[in-house]
């Protein structure tokens, strides 16, 4: 029983190591590369305490049990000076130690944020996704944050709702998300990959479904990329034009903003996205089960149903959705 409970445990440290790019065990950026540091200095610590503490636990069982014959009271001790300024002491030096790297690693952290050629990125948390602008670039997309490897990346976190927690674990730790406020995180990626992202703030019923990817691309395919996303994306066939009429009466509301009451993701390169609203496979079935009833998908999100249309309707604005690239 002891076993699985470590099992267990060694399992909620992880964050389900089974996934890729998803473990604060193996960082894969400065930021998280101090947190594990500080992980494993705190847990050396308490490992060096319970130790002490269980062999002197051990000793005393043993030491004082009540033997045969022997049934007269032990001494009854009140108060004990040097015990006391001992363990008080300990402790403070135990606290000392993990204090002082604490806060060099919070130093170095705005090092991070402070230097010149930073990418900067403002991370907007909503029920239940995210919006990332890269506002010297002129790039807003949703879900699916692109940053270039080995560049220090600046964001810049504000809520629009309620509570929400910006985390990549193998990146970095986790900043909150507080409507009002504008919270920092200075992050990089060591390695190209792609490492899964989450709310951890419990937001309503779509909190455990708000996930989003971090993209780390070499250099020149980050800028690929910047390329494609400020390049317009042309509507060719009849069909991609019929769906973007139908796109342009049913959905532009929320998705470009106008509607002031909600606000949906933005779309304009919805077709190179690897993820519908964050979590389904990128493709068109996926696409029109998404549409027809997104609470089923994701419970609690605010996109009314698009179930009234004529399956050739559908057809048109999946069509439409997915070559915007
Ligand atoms: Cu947003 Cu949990």
């Amino acid at each position: 029983r002891v076993l699985s409970l470590f099992a267990l445990m060694s399992l909620a440290l992880t964050g389900c190591s089974g996934v890729d790019g998803f473990s604060v065990l193996k960082p894969k950026g400065t930021s998280g590369e101090m947190s594990l540091d500080m992980i494993k200095l705190a847990l050396f610590i308490m490992l060096g305490v319970f130790a002490v503490v269980i062999s002197i636990y051990i000793y005393v069982l043993i030491r004082y049990r009540k033997r045969k014959g022997k049934d007269v009271m032990p001494e009854q001790v009140h108060g004990n000076n040097v015990l006391e300024i001992v363990w008080t002491a300990i402790p403070i030096i135990l606290l000392t130690i993990l204090a002082i790297p604490t806060v060099k690693y919070t130093f170095n952290m705005s090092e991070i944020k402070a230097s010149e050629d930073s990418l900067t990125v403002k991370v907007t948390g909503y029920q239940y996704w995210w919006e990332f602008q890269y506002p010297d670039l002129g790039i807003k997309t949703a879900q699916e944050l692109h940053i270039p490897v080995g560049k220090k990346v600046n964001l810049i976190i504000e809520g629009k709702d309620v509570l929400h927690s910006f985390w990549v674990p193998a990146l970095s730790g986790k900043v909150d998300v507080v409507p009002g406020r504008t919270n920092t995180l200075p992050l990089d990626a060591k390695e190209p990959g792609v490492y899964q992202g989450k709310c951890a703030e419990l937001c309503g019923a779509g909190h455990a479904l708000m996930d989003f990817k971090v993209i780390a691309q070499e250099e020149s395919d980050f800028n690929k990329w910047v390329a494609q996303m400020q390049q317009p994306s042309t509507v060719q066939t009849a069909q991609q034009k019929q769906g973007e009429a139908l796109f342009n009466q049913n959905c532009l509301g929320c998705h470009a903003g106008t509607n002031k009451n909600i606000k949906g993701p933005d779309l304009t390169k919805f077709g190179t996205r690897s993820t519908i609203a964050g979590i389904l496979p990128h493709d068109e079935e996926n696409l029109k089960k998404w549409l027809k009833d997104p609470t089923a998908v994701k419970p609690g999100a605010q996109m009314p149903k698009i179930d009234y249309l004529e399956p050739q309707e559908m057809e048109a604005l999946v069509e439409y959705l997915m070559s915007r690239k």
